[in-house]
C-alpha cells in the first residue's frame, strides 16, 4: 500500500510501526540527530496513541506530548503530529530543532513530503478536531489509570499531588464557589476543597468536562456533588441555572491556541465579582514553554497574580465587574 493522507485513527489492531513529527511550543520540530523522524514499532500490549507515543520520542529526543495526531499511514505504518515539549532542558543535545520548511529542505523527498503534510494537518487543524483529539486521548489514558491522581493525568503519588497542584490554592483568598474547568475524575475539586478547609476557607466545588467518560467517573468518585459535575466545553460552558462562580480553574491548553483570548473573556463572564480566573499552565519541568502569566500578558489581560511549583504555574485575574 502507498503513503496516503488520513483522517481518523486507524484500528489499534492493524498497526505496527510509527513515525513522529513532534512540534515544540514554538512551532518548530524536534527531531533526532541526521536529521531522522522518531519512529519505532508498537510493542505487545502497547495502545499505539497512548503507550508508544509517549515511549518513541521520549527515547528518541527527549519530546514529552501533550496531544498526537495520526495524519497518513502506509500500510500498517502510521505517520502522527505531535504537540508537545521537551522534557529535560539538558537531555538529548543531540535533537536538531528546526522549522518543518527548514527540515524539508535537510531530507530525502519523501521524508521531506511527511514532514510538509505533518506541517499542514498541524497549523490547519480544526476546533472540533482539537477538541475530539483532547478527548479521545485522554479520556481513555485517565479511565485506564489505577490511582485518583492518574484519573487527572498526574503520574505521580498523593504527595507529588499536593507538591505541584497546591500552588492553586496561593490565588484562592475567599470562601465560595470553586469551579474546575477541566476536572478530569474530579481530584482537583475534591483536593482544593480540602486544602482550603485547612485555613478555614470553605469551598464549595463544581466540575465540567469535555470527555462524558470523565464526568461519569467524577460523579461516582463524588456522589454527594454528582449534581454539581456536567459535561461541557470551557469554549463556550454556561450554567443552565445562569449562576456565577467565586472561582473559576482552567488550564490554558483546553483550547487551540488562537481561542486562546476568547476563552479567557467567556469565563471571566463565570466569575462574580469580587471572585478571580484561575489559568494554570502545567509545562514540563526542563521545557520551553512560558509560564501561564508570560502567556496572559501577552494575551493583553491584567494579570493580578502569579505562583509556580515545580514548573507548573497558575496565574489569576481578579473580576472587578
Ligand atoms: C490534565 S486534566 C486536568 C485535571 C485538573 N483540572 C487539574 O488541573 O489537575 C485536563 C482535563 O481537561 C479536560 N478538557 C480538555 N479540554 C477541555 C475543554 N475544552 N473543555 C472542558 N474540559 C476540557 C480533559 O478532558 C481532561 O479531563
Amino acid at each position: 500500500m502507498a503513503y496516503q493522507r488520513i483522517d481518523g485513527d486507524p484500528d489499534p489492531e492493524t498497526v505496527r510501526g510509527l513515525t513522529f513529527v513532534p512540534f515544540l511550543p514554538d512551532g518548530r520540530c524536534m527531531v533526532a540527530p541526521g536529521p531522522a523522524l522518531p519512529t519505532g514499532e508498537v510493542r505487545p500490549g502497547e495502545y499505539y496513541l497512548l503507550d508508544t507515543s509517549a515511549r518513541i520520542p521520549m527515547d528518541t529526543v527527549g519530546f514529552r506530548f501533550q496531544r498526537v495526531h495520526p495524519f497518513a499511514a502506509d500500510g500498517d505504518h502510521v505517520y502522527l503530529w505531535l504537540d508537545g515539549d521537551r522534557y529535560r532542558a539538558d537531555g538529548h543535545p543531540d535533537a536538531v530543532v528546526a522549522t518543518a520548511e527548514e527540515l524539508a529542505d535537510r531530507l530525502d523527498p519523501a521524508t521531506a513530503e511527511v514532514v510538509r503534510d505533518a506541517a499542514h494537518s498541524f497549523r490547519t487543524q480544526t476546533d472540533a478536531s482539537y477538541y475530539a483529539d483532547n478527548v479521545r486521548v485522554l479520556e481513555p489514558a485517565y479511565l485506564r489509570g489505577t490511582t485518583p491522581q492518574a484519573g487527572s493525568g498526574f503520574g505521580g503519588d498523593a504527595a507529588g499531588w499536593r507538591a505541584r497542584r497546591g500552588m492553586i490554592l496561593d490565588g484562592v483568598h475567599r470562601p465560595g464557589t470553586f469551579l474546575d474547568m477541566g476536572c478530569a475524575n474530579g481530584l482537583l475539586m475534591e483536593s482544593v476543597r480540602k486544602w482550603a478547609g485547612e485555613r478555614d476557607l470553605v469551598l464549595e466545588p463544581y466540575g465540567v468536562d469535555l470527555a462524558p467518560g470523565l464526568v461519569d467517573l467524577a460523579r461516582r468518585r463524588l456522589p454527594e456533588w454528582a449534581d454539581r459535575i456536567e459535561v461541557g466545553n470551557a469554549i463556550d460552558y454556561t450554567p443552565a441555572d445562569g449562576r456565577r462562580f467565586t472561582f473559576v480553574h482552567v488550564l490554558l491548553d483546553a483550547v487551540p491556541r488562537h481561542r486562546r483570548t476568547d476563552l479567557i473573556r467567556h469565563l471571566l463572564t463565570l466569575v462574580e465579582p469580587g471572585g478571580r480566573l484561575l489559568v494554570s499552565h502545567y509545562q514540563s519541568r526542563g521545557g520551553s514553554d512560558r509560564s501561564a502569566a508570560e502567556h496572559l500578558r501577552d494575551l493583553g489581560f491584567p494579570v493580578a497574580g502569579t505562583t509556580a511549583a515545580e514548573g507548573a504555574t497558575t496565574a489569576w485575574l481578579d473580576q472587578t465587574a
